[in-house]
């Protein structure tokens, strides 16, 4: 896969996403937006891939929505299209996706950028993130889950703040608050990341889908139908041979040797 504004690589089951606009802190345009969609599409579809990690690198996660390409749309452009601006792809390749996909994120991800990394099935942050969402100081608000993934993520008091003040949260706020799994110091974080992922990736890949669709159960439908699909889910991996070799692995002693299936 041959990309202009990100880097994608495999290594050990895990597919990484790179955003690479270093010039723009990444921010977010329509040519980088349909490239993430098709990489996540093609890692989803690979199945030397069992887990995949998009981030920024080191310095900044993505700054938002381009501006400067965003700032000539008018409504009936993006009341057409069903979606502001950047590529709608993107978002349902990251809303559709079974295998789990972790944000790494340091820097800042704003706006946009906070929104992709909210999609994604959780943040490890750097020391140095901070998470946050300007629309509103730029005459707009926020268009991709912003005002609803944050809520969820936050609560409201939280998430109706940041979103009227475009106040910022550092990772200690974010992690306090729910947003983020954990934080990292901002030199270990891709190391991190990736060991996360690579552990994800060596799981059985069935079991880690419907791990996956279980936990959203929980943030997207009430109590009693999340347990009653959580106990079916439960008892269908009974029909995965990895169940059965898992089982046996402990009783014997031994690590499994999953074969997905
Ligand atoms: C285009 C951007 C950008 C953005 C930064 N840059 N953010 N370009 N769109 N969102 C560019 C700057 O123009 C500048 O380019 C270079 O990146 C460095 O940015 P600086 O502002 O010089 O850096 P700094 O002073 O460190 O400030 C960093 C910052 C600030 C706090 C992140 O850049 C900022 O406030 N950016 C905008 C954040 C924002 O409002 N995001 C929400 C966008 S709307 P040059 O060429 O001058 O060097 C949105 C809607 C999503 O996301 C809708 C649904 C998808």
């Amino acid at each position: 896969m041959n990309f202009e504004t990100i880097q994608v690589e495999v290594n050990q089951g895990v597919g990484i996403i790179t955003l690479n606009r270093p010039k723009a802190m990444n921010a977010l345009n329509v040519t980088l937006t349909r490239e993430v969609g098709e990489a996540v599409d093609a890692f989803e579809r690979d199945d030397n891939v069992g887990c995949m990690i998009i981030t920024g690198g080191e310095q900044v996660f993505a700054a938002g929505a381009d501006i400067k390409e965003m700032k000539d749309q008018n409504f009936v452009d993006l009341y057409s299209r069903d979606f502001p601006y950047i590529q709608r792809d993107c978002w349902r390749a990251i809303d559709d996706a079974r295998k789990p996909i972790i944000a790494a994120v340091a820097g800042f991800a704003l706006g946009g950028g906070c929104e992709m990394a909210m999609a994604c099935d959780f943040i490890i942050a750097a020391d140095s993130a901070k998470f946050g969402q300007p629309e509103i100081g730029i005459g707009t608000m926020p268009g991709a889950g912003g005002t609803q993934r944050l809520t969820k993520a936050v609560g409201k008091a939280k998430a109706m703040e940041l979103c009227l003040t475009g106040r910022m949260m550092d990772a200690e706020e974010a992690e306090k608050a729910g947003l983020v799994s954990r934080i990292v110091p901002a030199a270990e974080l891709a190391e991190q990341a990736f060991k996360t992922a690579r552990k994800i990736a060596g799981h059985s890949r069935p079991v880690v889908m419907l791990v996956k669709e279980a936990v959203n159960m929980a943030v997207d439908a009430d109590l009693q139908d999340g347990l009653k699909f959580e106990r079916r889910t439960f008892e269908a991996t009974f029909a995965f041979e990895d169940c059965k070799e898992g089982m046996a692995a402990f009783a014997e002693k031994r690590k499994p040797e999953f074969k997905h299936c």
